[in-house]
């Protein structure tokens, strides 16, 4: 079982919720369909991932991150260079056998990437154009079925712009799920009316009890203010 007080450990805004979320996704992709991760930082999420992977069927980790941090992390932390601790992470909780790490950006790797996806993790950059780029890049190559989560959908407004007009406006989008600040959703060939009517009754919900709510707690216990 993924045992979030050791990982918490790893710098990181990942809270237990979402720990157990990227776990139990990951845990469920088939062996010959590749987990993407894009945004990394120093791994709290990578770990996550690659401990699913490995209760469940071993499907490969990319880890995708240039590795000098977002506009937000370069804003409050100057020139930041995250890889040696990534990799220091990786080793130290025994999944460097199931991550490959990629230093580079989404935008590149998606032009050559050529396997097939069974979780997209989205947490680059959170600006609304970096992270419809990472999703219009990476939601082909996701197989029907798959599921793309995305981080920060309450906290960043560009995140939460993007997913709820995914959820209103998308056919193939069905099943969308919260946990914490994460939205997901399933890829669908073609959504059925009632997966339309669903996904547009989920955006309330999220904004009023999962984002509004959500984010008075985490705030009243400070989880999501700094990389803890
Ligand atoms: C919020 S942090 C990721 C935190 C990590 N997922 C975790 O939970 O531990 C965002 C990361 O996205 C990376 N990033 C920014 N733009 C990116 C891009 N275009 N492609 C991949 N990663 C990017 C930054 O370097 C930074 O490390």
């Amino acid at each position: 079982m993924l045992d979030f007080e050791k990982i918490k450990s790893i710098e990181g805004w990942l809270t237990k919720n979402e720990a157990l979320f990227l776990f139990e996704n990951a845990k469920k992709v088939a062996a010959k369909n590749a987990i993407v991760e894009i945004g990394s930082w120093k791994g709290r999420s990578t770990t996550c991932l690659c401990i699913g992977s490995q209760y469940g069927k071993n499907a490969k980790v990319y880890a995708i991150d240039p590795h000098v941090g977002s506009s937000e992390h370069q804003r409050q932390f100057g020139k930041v260079d995250t890889f040696e601790d990534f990799l220091k992470n990786i080793h130290s909780y025994g999944v460097a056998e199931v991550v490959e790490p990629i230093r580079d950006s989404s935008l590149n790797v998606a032009k050559v990437f050529d396997k097939q996806v069974g979780f997209i993790f989205i947490d680059g950059a959170h600006e609304y154009e970096a992270v419809k780029n990472d999703f219009e890049s990476w939601f082909p190559k996701l197989s029907n079925g798959g599921v793309v989560a995305f981080h920060d959908a309450w906290w960043f407004g560009g995140v939460r712009f993007l997913t709820y007009l995914l959820l209103m406006t998308s056919n193939n989008v069905k099943n969308p799920k919260a946990a914490d600040t994460i939205i997901s959703f399933e890829k669908a060939p073609h959504n059925h009316f009632i997966d339309r009517f669903y996904n547009a009754l989920f955006i309330p919900y999220h904004f009023f009890i999962s984002g509004f709510w959500g984010s008075i707690k985490m705030y009243l216990f400070g989880i999501a203010k700094s990389p803890q």
